[in-house]
């Protein structure tokens, strides 16, 4: 067992979080940072990997090499102001056609040092360059995390098909807590409980952006573990993040 396991302490981690301060569309500034880890510490939290957009057009800046300062000064804020919570780097890889070469140029943004990478993409229609881009990164040796594939506003009755094909492939999928409670419309609700169901989830997270907005991800933790019971939520929250940070 490493050194780092053993000063972590037994508990949540949040792989999917927009907790940096002014970087993209979450916290704005360093006290709702503050304001909302502190919330998801008192719902059983101990880390969290900073997870900001990247490869987006609207955030052409972020970089793994940015994201990597980024939170070394945020965990030295955090440690300012007395709040005892971990804090890994990563990023939110937004998928387009280009993004093998926008990984070559920039590096490839990993979750916590681990070869996981968390990744989104918004398309209407399936394309083939969303096959190519997975199948480049697990050659390379990544894994890759399909961060809630539940909210995809996807119009083709193949998507579940996709999705279910992905993971056979073994892509790992990341649902939102949010999704849960119906915030995130009707069919990320209803896929999410599917899912659930079916056991293809190897995370949640609380894809937290703002204090704002913060309360039903938290509902969502509960009715996780109402409808599929604390050994699920425990699995989903605190096993399977651990082995993905000390060895996945
Ligand atoms: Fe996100």
């Amino acid at each position: 067992m490493s050194d780092a396991r053993t000063t972590i302490p037994i508990g949540r981690i949040d792989i999917h979080s927009h907790a940096l301060p002014a970087i993209d569309d979450g916290c704005e500034s360093i006290e709702e940072t503050i304001e909302a880890l502190t919330a998801v510490q008192g719902a059983g939290f101990v880390g969290s990997i900073c997870t900001p957009h990247m490869a987006s057009e609207v955030y052409p800046t972020i970089t793994p090499q940015h994201v990597g300062v980024w939170v070394d000064q945020l965990r030295q804020q955090l440690h300012q102001r007395g709040l005892n919570y971990h804090l890994w780097a990563g990023g939110e890889l937004r998928l387009f056609e280009g993004s093998i070469d926008w990984m070559k140029q920039n590096g490839v943004p990993t979750l916590a040092d681990s070869r996981c990478v968390l990744l989104d993409f918004w398309v209407t229609r399936w394309a083939r360059w969303i096959n190519k881009t997975f199948t480049w990164l697990m050659s390379e040796g990544y894994q890759p995390i399909w961060a809630h594939p539940e909210r995809m506003n996807f119009d083709d009755r193949k998507f579940e098909k996709y999705v279910r094909d992905m993971a056979r492939e073994g892509v790992l999928l990341q649902g939102n807590f949010q999704c849960m409670t119906g915030e995130a419309g009707y069919h990320a609700d209803q896929r999410i409980r599917r899912w659930l169901d079916e056991g293809l989830y190897s995370f949640l997270a609380m894809d937290m952006h703002r204090p704002l907005g913060l309360e039903g991800r938290l509902d969502g933790i509960t009715m996780v573990e109402t409808e599929y019971g604390r050994t699920a939520l425990d699995t989903l929250t605190r096993d399977n993040p651990r082995r993905l940070i000390f060895g996945l």
